[in-house]
């Protein structure tokens, strides 16, 4: 059959507000046209996050019933302890609350004032958790993923020769681990290959430097790699994810993502000192080991939801569906990144509204326009998240001025992302409507967030 179908039915249904213009219109000016500050309530396709977002299935629910809540030792713990075990291969694993718990865990125990930590793109999170300590993030993306609209396969590798530039002039003093994202969300939920993953292990290990993978969409990552890298088409995603972890000394995770839980996470190593730092620190902030932030209950629901993200069925519907919404939105002219990503389509704001320079935030005005014209909330990626200030308080515009659209797993059916193409279309349409946006409030940092929004 051509048609690839949700490998799932339903048996429990969520009522979706449907909204009137003149409500969303009002809505937004009370949230200062900024969509994070929406009530959920009032967005009818909420395609914010695929974090934490997505569907559990009747096997988590039933899991999360044998939930064993003892403080220490507890049989969740040992499952959710296996099930990582039996994917990734590390030698200890620690649960975390979320994914940037780990990171916390990792920066702080790891880093010093000056250090720099390579990485194909670092999501902000753990940036942030990086210069938290005084060290410097440093993205060394692949030249390819540099041209947003080729359709050139895993755009999301690291650049080997800029790794091997770095180390050469910093040495393994100042890099004390090296990071790859998988697949690399801010480039544009891009994956990375084996093979560059193995050309980075082989550049580390010259230097010593050891390779931390950033697993939060590791099965989507697998999945790429099944489907575009040659030699991988008959081997399981199991089987590949295996060999992802096996050239890492680490790993940082989030289980909101392909963990398909609403809230989780690890961090998992493989030398002994490390362990300690880890385990110490995870104590003081997280919980006892065998628990680490979470309930009994999330562990289960985890380790189901691991396993399940690495089904094939799933994984091949997941990227049908993603691919649908892509193409449709390429035969209507709408400019998107291509290849489209694991998780998310992401459209190139600046290319939509050439009206607009970035300091007029084409991304805000995106975004707003798609709230209004049909509920979908979408986030900006462009220089209201990215982009810097110089000391004189001039905006300084990030390289890209992108809209994300994020697919929360298993949530949405094909007539709601049938209806999402029609709104987008709509805009798109009306594309030379959508205002400027200057602002009227933000904070120091992380802006994005809170900031508030005046069209012009
Ligand atoms: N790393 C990557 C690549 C991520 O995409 C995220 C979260 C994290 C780390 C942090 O994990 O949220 O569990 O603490 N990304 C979400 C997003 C928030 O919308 O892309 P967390």
């Amino acid at each position: 059959m051509q048609t690839i179908i949700e490998p799932f039915r339903i048996k429990m249904t969520e009522a979706l507000p449907i909204t009137r213009r003149s409500d969303r219109e009002k809505n937004l000016a009370a949230a200062g046209h900024n969509v994070f500050l929406l009530d959920a309530d009032a967005v009818t396709i909420d395609l914010l996050t695929d974090s934490g977002t997505g569907a559990m299935s009747d096997r988590q629910w039933a899991a999360m019933l044998e939930g064993d809540e003892s403080y220490a030792g507890s049989r969740s713990w040992r499952r959710f302890e296996k099930t990582v075990r039996e994917i990734t291969n590390f030698r200890h694993i620690f649960p975390t609350h979320q994914g940037r718990a780990a990171e916390r865990i990792l920066a702080a125990t790891r880093l010093r004032t000056g250090d720099i930590v390579p990485n194909n793109g670092h999501f902000d999170t753990t940036r942030a958790n990086i210069e938290y300590v005084g060290a410097r993030a440093i993205n060394l993306p692949s030249p390819e993923s540099q041209d947003l609209y080729s359709e050139t396969r895993f755009k999301g590798n690291m650049d080997v020769a800029a790794l091997e530039r770095l180390l050469a002039r910093e040495g393994r003093r100042r890099i004390p681990f090296c990071m790859i994202t998988v697949t690399n969300n801010t480039g544009g939920g891009q994956p990375v290959s084996l093979d560059n993953m193995r050309r980075v292990k082989r550049v580390l290990d010259k230097h010593g430097v050891p390779l931390i993978i950033d697993a939060c969409r590791f099965a989507e990552n697998a999945f790429f790699i099944k489907e575009h890298e040659a030699g991988y088409s008959e081997t399981s995603l199991l089987d590949i994810a295996r060999e992802m972890f096996s050239l890492a000394d680490g790993a940082t995770m989030s289980a909101k993502k392909d963990g398909l839980a609403n809230i989780g996470g690890f961090l998992a190593c493989n030398d002994d000192s490390w362990a300690v730092d880890f385990r110490n620190l995870l104590i003081l902030t997280e919980g006892f080991p065998t628990y680490g932030g979470l309930a009994g209950r999330d562990l289960e629901a985890i380790a189901v939801g691991l396993m399940e993200a690495l089904e094939a069925d799933y994984q091949r519907y997941r990227h049908a569906t993603v691919e649908y919404v892509a193409a449709a939105l390429v035969a209507r002219g709408a400019p998107i990144v291509r290849p489209a990503g694991g998780h998310a389509i992401f459209l190139d704001a600046a290319a939509f509204c050439p009206h607009l320079t970035a300091s007029d935030f084409p991304g805000v005005g995106l975004v707003n326009a798609l709230f209004v014209e049909g509920g979908v909330r979408a986030v900006e990626l462009g220089s209201v998240m990215f982009g810097t200030r110089a000391p004189d308080g001039a905006e300084i515009a990030a390289p890209h001025e992108l809209v994300r659209l994020a697919f929360p797993r298993r949530v949405y059916t094909q007539s709601h992302f049938d209806y999402v193409i029609e709104v987008i279309d709509q805009v798109f349409r009306a594309r030379a409507s959508i205002p400027a946006y200057r602002i009227v409030e933000q904070a120091p940092f992380l802006r994005h967030f809170t900031a508030r929004f005046m069209p012009l």
